[in-house]
């Protein structure tokens, strides 16, 4: 297998290193009074950044433009930790420990908090959207419409509100999948096509990638699902057995720990199926970020 001789740790290593320059140089801190202090601390230091890899990779398996791919990738991580900051907030889920830290609404207050996650917002389309640098204009407005339908109430947001009318009910299993598809899928799939977005990829390509996106995406939540039940949380530096008392309906309660263990497994398998059938020259680093999405341990 090509995954096997592929350093996905070299590789992301080098693409993170951008990643965590750029964004550190785009988040403000000189911000009316502690705004930016509790953006920065929202999105820097800590955090896997899946999406922006999956940015990047796809970008380069199609030839995309570096520039707009690496404002695509921040873009899609600042819209990530505005949805962590509200999801941990006490009107939803309610916790205190987030990337091994104090949430930001413990640590800033909650209105901080709220106002952070929607000055996050604003500013990753700020970034899509910028002046004179040679990004066309077409580009921009299809990034833009990518993140904002797969954050909006079609996606993050719609599979939240979900999620809060979820809590102490049992959903079937389709319910319990578009659950997941929205409030986690949407955006990992938007990873991968605003990579897409940077490049020019035929029908096949764009097809292909969308349907590993699709599969990928999901395999995300079950897996952060089981993570839940089988982690700590000094591992998964957020709180681990929330969902179970917070009566969260899940794949592990939905099918237990072996068959959720399985279907994450069957999701990779339909992920790298769809990969094959890109035609594209190379997608290792695609292919090693969906094994790693399944075989993580945080
Ligand atoms: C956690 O996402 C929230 C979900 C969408 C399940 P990640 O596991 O990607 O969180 P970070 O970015 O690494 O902290
Ligand atoms: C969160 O799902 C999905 C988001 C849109 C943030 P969870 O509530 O399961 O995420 P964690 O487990 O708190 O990271
Ligand atoms: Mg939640
Ligand atoms: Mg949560
Ligand atoms: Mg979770």
């Amino acid at each position: 297998m090509l995954a096997v001789t592929f350093d996905l740790k070299g590789w992301s290593t080098e693409r993170l290193e951008r990643v965590e320059e750029a964004l550190s140089s785009w988040i403000p801190a000189d911000t009316p009074a502690s705004l930016g202090l509790a953006m920065r601390y929202a999105v820097l230091d800590g955090g896997k950044r899946l999406r922006p890899l999956l940015v990047l990779g796809a970008s380069e398996a199609v030839g995309g433009n570096a520039d707009a791919a690496l404002r695509a990738a921040c873009a899609v991580e600042l819209i990530h930790a505005y949805s962590l900051v509200h999801d941990d907030m006490p009107c939803m889920d309610n916790d205190v420990l987030r990337r091994g830290k104090p949430t930001v609404h413990v640590a800033y207050g909650e209105a901080t908090a709220l106002l952070a996650g929607d000055a996050l917002q604003a500013l990753a389309f700020e970034l899509l959207a910028p002046e004179g640098v040679g990004i066309p204009d077409r580009t921009q407005a299809t990034l833009c419409r990518l993140l904002a339908m797969a954050a909006g109430h079609a996606g993050m947001a719609g599979g939240q509100a979900i999620d809060l009318a979820a809590v102490g009910k049992s959903l079937t299993e389709s319910e319990l999948r578009q659950m997941h598809r929205l409030k986690t899928g949407a955006l990992l799939q938007a990873s991968v096509m605003m990579g897409v977005a940077c490049g020019e990829a035929g029908a096949q390509a764009s097809a292909g990638l969308a349907n590993y996106g699709r599969a990928m995406g999901l395999a995300f939540q079950v897996v952060d699902d089981i993570l839940d039940v089988t982690a700590d949380s000094a591992t998964l530096g957020k709180t681990a057995g929330k969902d179970a008392a917070q009566e969260k309906p899940t794949y592990v309660s939905l099918l237990g720990l072996p068959r959720a263990r399985a279907y994450a497994v069957e999701l990779l398998e339909q992920a790298l199926d769809a990969l094959a059938t890109t035609g594209l020259p190379d997608t290792r680093a695609l292919l090693a970020l969906a094994e790693m999405v399944v075989h993580r341990d945080n």
